[in-house]
């Protein structure tokens, strides 16, 4: 660990860390571009501020960090750019998969695989057996992923398994359902960041942020920075969370 990142860690008070942060990375076109450079190289860029954030995760011993790689909406974007990006997630895989390891991450991914190419869904599958036992971070990695699709797949299997006579509608609760979307097992989000100014959800863990608290700022995510990160971190304990009651 650096000095600097310890002096870092020491801000944070741990009993007030969220357990559940999801990140929005987004940004990496227009900081491109705003440059000079092509969309892609904001990618590029925008993968080494994730091995950064997910750095200061492990380090601050966060229970659960999700990122949204790819959304269901991404394959409209042109071919070469789509292409770009699947090679630089496998390639990030490949890189980084032993680290992470080693650094106890349980990686998971969420949202559908069956239209990425053989050998990445192969990557994906591989990594997540290797880190399948470890018991760090879970690190979840959003990919083709879609909030209402993800809703959408568990109503089916839902709907499938009553139909079979398995499950009485009236059985179905937010818990059963919990209990089928991709990151079954895992606590709900309590902290939604989302970079380079824009405020929405964009399809996004859906159901998982009912009660998330967001906190958006101005800077693109190629120039996201531990600190910004654990600023938001921070500002997450001074919120007062009611889940819908009274103080
Ligand atoms: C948003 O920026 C970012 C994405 C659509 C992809 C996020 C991908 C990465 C950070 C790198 C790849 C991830 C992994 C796990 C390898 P944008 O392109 O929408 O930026 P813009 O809004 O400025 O156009």
């Amino acid at each position: 660990m650096w000095e600097s990142d310890a002096d870092l860690l020491a801000r944070v008070d741990k009993s007030k860390l969220p357990r559940h942060v999801a990140i929005i990375m987004d940004g990496n076109g227009r900081w491109a571009n705003g440059r000079g450079l092509l969309r892609n190289a904001g990618h590029t860029a925008g993968v080494k501020t994730l091995k950064k954030i997910l750095q200061t995760a492990v380090n601050l011993k966060l229970e659960a960090l999700t990122v949204y790689a790819f959304s269901t909406e991404n394959w409209k974007r042109p071919h070469t750019e789509v292409e770009f990006l699947m090679h630089l997630f496998s390639d990030y895989l490949e890189r980084e998969k032993r680290e992470m390891h080693e650094n106890n991450v349980r990686i998971k991914f969420l949202g559908r695989t069956e239209d990425f190419s053989p050998a990445l869904q192969k990557l994906m599958r591989d990594s997540a057996e290797l880190m399948k036992n470890n018991t760090g971070v879970k690190f979840n990695v959003a990919a083709d992923y879609g909030g209402q699709d993800e809703i959408v797949r568990v109503a089916r299997k839902l709907a499938r398994q009553a139909a079979a006579g398995e499950l009485s509608p009236e059985d179905i609760s937010a818990q059963i359902f919990a209990d089928e979307l991709d990151t079954a097992g895992q606590p709900p989000v309590d902290l939604l960041i989302r970079t380079s100014g824009e405020m929405r959800l964009s399809n996004f863990l859906l159901w998982q942020t009912a009660y998330a608290e967001f906190w958006f700022t101005d800077t693109p995510w190629p120039e996201f920075t531990p600190e910004q990160f654990v600023d938001a971190l921070i500002d997450f304990g001074n919120r007062s969370r009611r889940f819908g009651a009274l103080n």
